[in-house]
């Protein structure tokens, strides 16, 4: 017999200070900007292309409450930093052409906007039919560049948030929920 006594187990929601939107929040959202496109892209066969990793949560609800065909393509990029923030280097790229395509791009969250400015000059590039933006999160107070959503999930106070896919270090994608962080967490490491 096992006679080990039970261990603790580590729960990653121990570490959030307060919950910013709730689960259910984000699915009736995202169902709702689901059903939006749908509409608008009726007949189109759009293409949703996203830039890993965080977005994958958003995108798998996002294309789950999509109704009609729809493909998906993403890209995955390398910042570069300081002093050449902006740029991007693209490390995986599409598997497929957008010429003459109806481009949805994607986005978890738009901080500065330079990242997604810089891929969809990139994008805009390749001749797609159109090229718009779907971002989930939206910070405004932050924003050096100037880009057209067409859909937006959510406007985010100019604080670092966690969960549904957002990180840091890598950690809490995997929360069902958006939260902030208790301030112990960032003077850990
Ligand atoms: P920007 O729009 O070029 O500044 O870059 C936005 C990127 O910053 C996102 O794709 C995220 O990776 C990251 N980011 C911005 N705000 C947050 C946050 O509150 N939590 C986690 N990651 C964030
Ligand atoms: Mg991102």
């Amino acid at each position: 017999m096992n006679q080990e006594a039970p261990r603790a187990v580590s729960d990653l929601s121990n570490e959030i200070k307060e919950i910013v939107i709730t689960a259910d929040q984000l699915q009736q959202r995202v169902r709702e900007l689901g059903s939006l496109i749908s509409k608008d892209y009726d007949g189109k066969n759009p293409v949703l292309v996203g830039v890993l990793k965080g977005v994958v949560f958003f995108m798998a609800d996002l294309l789950r409450a999509i109704t009609i065909p729809t493909e998906l393509d993403f890209l995955s990029v390398a910042h570069y930093a300081f002093p050449h923030q902006g740029s991007v280097r693209l490390v995986k790229d599409l598997e497929a052409p957008i010429q003459g395509r109806h481009v949805l791009f994607v986005e978890d969250v738009i901080d500065t906007g330079l990242t997604l400015n810089y891929l969809l000059n990139t994008l805009r590039a390749r001749g797609p039919a159109s090229l718009e933006v779907c971002v989930l999160f939206n910070k405004n107070r932050t924003r050096l560049i100037d880009i057209p959503l067409k859909y937006k999930g959510f406007d985010l106070p100019d604080r670092f948030v966690v969960g549904y896919g957002l990180d840091y270090h890598e950690k809490y994608r995997n929360l069902p929920y958006i939260g902030l962080l208790k301030p112990h967490i960032f003077h850990k490491d």
